[in-house]
This record gives structure tokens, sequence and C-alpha cells, in this order.
């Protein structure tokens, strides 16, 4: 096929699976950079999970393998980037997307916990950028995208995730240094912001706080009126990640409806 925007190259995302039944940001993304011509990594901690993207992008006549593993075990980062090369032959980009919300406000977060967050939402990114640069530069460059949260940029209302909102605002810390002293390297990195995203992520957040989805109006709260969805997600990433943005580094992208934009 031609004119496809990832041909020949080698993408990983982390958390390509999706929490429940729904389409999450890995799995939308994963099935995206698969139709654009990329051999897709599916990095998850659940193997059904996982196999359920892998049986998408198969069925569409694309190419993608699985690695399982859990982020929350540091030693894991260089054996994924390791396996995605023996996989694939190299890394072109890396999506930093997998997640752990955190349900609990200031007062309720044990250092443990802190600490568990901090590990999948940071430390992971972190040593999968470390263990990923060096092969992407074997190979001319490399793209890799963080995936954030609005929650990095503003508050969240009631008790708040401040956990959550530290590590996702580390992964901006870590994307403008990377951004510097890589760039000359041929490595862009950029980061995504999604608002209120319809994914099963999101749905058990809404479970959590006691609501009721079919009665609050999501994108109500945002300037366009509608609700974002994992396709959302995608398609910035795809820009960022591809040919689009080669001339794009060190961006926080803000994909929620002009949520970032407003005070109320
Ligand atoms: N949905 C939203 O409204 C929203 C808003 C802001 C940011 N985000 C961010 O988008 C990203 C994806 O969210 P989603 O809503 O698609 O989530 P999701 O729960 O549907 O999918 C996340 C995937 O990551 C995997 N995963 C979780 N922890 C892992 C670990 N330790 N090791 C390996 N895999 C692991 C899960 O198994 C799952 O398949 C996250 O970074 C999240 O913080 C989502």
């Amino acid at each position: 096929m031609e004119n496809r925007k990832l041909e020949g190259k080698v993408a990983i995302v982390t958390g390509a699976g999706s929490s429940g039944p729904g389409m999450g940001t890995g799995k939308a993304m994963s099935l995206l950079f698969a139709r654009e011509g990329a051999k897709v990594v599916l990095v998850d901690m659940f193997e059904d999970r996982a196999q359920e993207t892998l049986s998408l992008i198969e069925a569409e006549g694309g190419t993608a393998g699985i690695i399982l593993a859990d982020l929350s075990d540091v030693s894991q980062a260089p054996r994924v980037i390791d396996e995605a090369v023996a996989m694939f032959g190299g890394v072109d980009i890396l999506v930093n997307n997998a997640a752990l919300t955190s349900p609990f406000g200031l007062l309720d977060t044990t250092t443990e916990y802190l600490q568990k967050v901090i590990t999948i939402n940071l430390t992971a990114p972190f040593l999968l950028c470390k263990a990923a640069i060096p092969k992407m530069i074997e190979r001319g460059g490399g793209s890799i995208v963080n995936i954030t949260s609005i929650a990095a940029m503003r508050g969240q209302g009631g008790k708040g995730c401040p956990a959550y909102s530290a590590a996702k605002a580390g992964m901006t810390g870590m994307m403008v240094d990377i951004a510097d002293s890589f760039g000359r390297d041929g490595i862009r990195i950029n980061c995504i912001a999604p608002g209120l995203i319809d994914t099963p992520m999101r749905d058990t957040s809404i479970l959590r706080a006691g609501l009721d989805k079919t009665k609050i109006n999501l994108g109500g709260r945002n300037c366009l009126g509608v609700d974002g969805d994992a396709w959302d997600i995608a398609r910035a990433a795809l820009f960022l990640a591809g040919p689009d943005g080669r001339y794009i580094t060190g961006v926080h992208l803000p994909v929620d409806g002009g949520v970032t934009a407003t005070s109320h």
C-alpha cells in the first residue's frame, strides 16, 4: 500500500490492551499505527488484553507481536526493548501509554502507593526511553510519545489524584530534557495530555467516584461540548510520531476539547 505514514517502522506501544470492553488509547494507537504500515510491539501485563489487540490488527492484515511485561517491575524495561529489537529488527517509535490511575487524595495516599504510581507512570517510561534511545540512534533517529494527562496541568476537583498528577508532570520534565539532549541524534519526543476520554479506564474512574455515566454530560465540560475518544488520542500520536511531526519536539499537546484553555 502506498503513502502509509509509518511504512517500515517498528513501534512499541505500552498498555496496548484495554482494561475493559471497548477501546483504550493504547489499543487504538496500536491499530492505527499498524494501518499506517508499522510493525507494532504490543506491551501489556495481561495476555488476553494484548491478544485482543493483536487479533484486531491481524484481522486487518497488519503486523504485530506481543511482549508481556508488568511495568511495575523496574527490571522489565531493558528486556522489553531487547525483545522488541529481536522481534522486528529495531525500534523507531516508543509510546509510553501504560499507566495506573490513582483514586486517592493527598491525605489518603500512602508512601507505598505513591511509589507504585511513580514506578509505573514515570520510572518505567524513563527506563524504556533509556533503553530505546540508543537503539533508535542506531537507525538514524526515532520518535517518542508520552501519554500524560491534563491532571499534570490543572486540578481535578474533589480530592484530586496528586500521585498520578505528579507522575504525569514528571513525564513532561523528562521529555523537555530528552528533547534537548538527543534532538541532534534525530530523536524527537513529545507528550499528549488527554482530557476525559471515553475509554474503559475512564469508566472505571467514574464508577469509583460513585457516578452514573449516563447521567453526566462529560463533553459539556469542554469547549466543544462533545466527548473525546481513544481515536482522538491515536490520531494525535500518529501525527507526532510520524513524518507529519518531523519539526515538532518538546511539545505537551492537550487533546481535551479545550478544557485546559478554560477555567470553568
Ligand atoms: N481515559 C482517560 O480519560 C484518560 C485521561 C487522561 C490520561 N489518560 C491516559 O491514557 C493512557 C491510557 O489510558 P486508557 O484510558 O486507554 O486505559 P486502559 O485502562 O483502557 O488501558 C491501559 C492498558 O495498560 C495496561 N497496563 C496497566 N498497567 C500496566 C503495567 N503495570 N504494565 C503493563 N501494562 C499495564 C492495562 O492492562 C491496559 O491494557 C494512560 O496513560 C492514562 O493515564 C487517560
